[in-house]
């Protein structure tokens, strides 16, 4: 493995393999042997906000023995137009490694292929692959290593953003089942369903179809980064997706909801639903460390 810049590009042996090691450099924080990164800068360059990614990735470099090294693109040439293959390739000629937050896929794309460092994509409009991974290894510690092969899992709301393109590959790369609820408008269009083309998949506008019976049920914000000019007009369209207590009603018993935060109580999820389930929530947050430590410990002992 050479980038992380989806999970479309994994394979369902290079996730289960991503896990097992977060599983153990999770057990063995504050003991790990190895230093992978030892004498490594490595790039965090975000064009968008961050608590979480930011603060995980920080942690996580520095406890591989790396130093990261903050990039805001309000303070780098790239913010007042210098390309990102010029930025690419100045910085492959610096650092070892870059973790890039921005908006276009083909941004990380562009620069892994310039720059020639392992990339990680730490948020683009297309995807949110290390998110997806926390999530995986918090439902494995809840429910068991492999326990998603048998579920049925559910996302809902804003299902063709960013989170919900990354749970659609995870399932078909994975084998289970996913279901979509949200506005008609707003479900993953036929192209993006025939590129994945898995029959795990259910779109529906019907949230009750969606979490009934479901195990783990997901949402996210219905307004991503960079489409607060859509707030007023998109909000009233997905609040029968809100989850709440009526709704989980028809899940699965021992259900957990999840979600990847920031959470904007009143909308997507409520108050209520948010605490009874924030021991999961905040574990989920908390993975996202232990995650990328075993992403970055996998790019920096893989042979380019
Ligand atoms: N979930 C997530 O990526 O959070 P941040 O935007 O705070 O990094
Ligand atoms: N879909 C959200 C995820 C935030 C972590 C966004 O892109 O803003």
């Amino acid at each position: 493995m050479n980038n992380l810049l989806s999970i479309e590009e994994l394979t369902g042996e290079q996730i289960q393999e991503l896990l097992q090691l977060a599983h153990r450099l999770k057990a063995e924080r504050g003991q790990h042997r190895e230093q992978p990164l030892a004498g490594q800068t490595w790039a965090l360059i975000f064009s968008k906000s961050s608590t979480r990614t930011r603060v995980s990735f920080e942690v996580g470099i520095s406890e591989l023995g790396g130093r990261p090294m903050f990039l805001s693109t309000r303070d780098i040439q790239l913010g007042r137009g210098e390309p990102i293959k010029d930025t690419a390739r100045v910085l492959g000629r610096m650092i070892h490694g870059a973790v890039i937050r921005t908006y276009g896929q083909d941004e990380v794309v562009d620069f892994a292929h310039y720059s020639k460092l392992p990339t990680i994509n730490a948020l683009t409009d297309q995807e949110h692959p290390c998110q997806i991974l926390a999530d995986l290894l918090t439902l494995e510690e809840k429910y068991g290593v492999g326990a998603w092969k048998d579920m049925k899992i559910s996302f809902l709301g804003d299902v063709d953003n960013n989170m919900g393109r990354s749970w659609m590959w995870a399932a078909k790369h994975l084998g289970f089942t996913l279901a979509l609820a949200g506005p008609a408008h707003a479900l993953p269009k036929p192209e993006t369903l025939a590129a994945i083309n898995y029959d795990g998949i259910i779109c529906t506008t019907d949230a009750e179809e969606a979490v009934r019976d479901c195990t783990v049920i997901n949402t996210d914000t219905w307004i991503s980064m960079g489409q607060e000019a859509e707030k007023g007009t998109k909000e009233q369209a997905f609040f029968p997706y809100q989850v709440n207590d009526e709704l989980l009603r028809v899940a699965a018993p021992g259900h957990s909801v999840f979600h990847c935060l920031p959470a904007y109580r009143g909308y997507e999820i409520t108050d209520e639903v948010l605490e009874a389930h924030a021991p999961i929530i905040f574990t989920e947050a908390e993975n996202r460390l232990h995650a990328q430590k075993a992403v970055l410990y996998t790019l920096a002992t893989s042979s380019r």
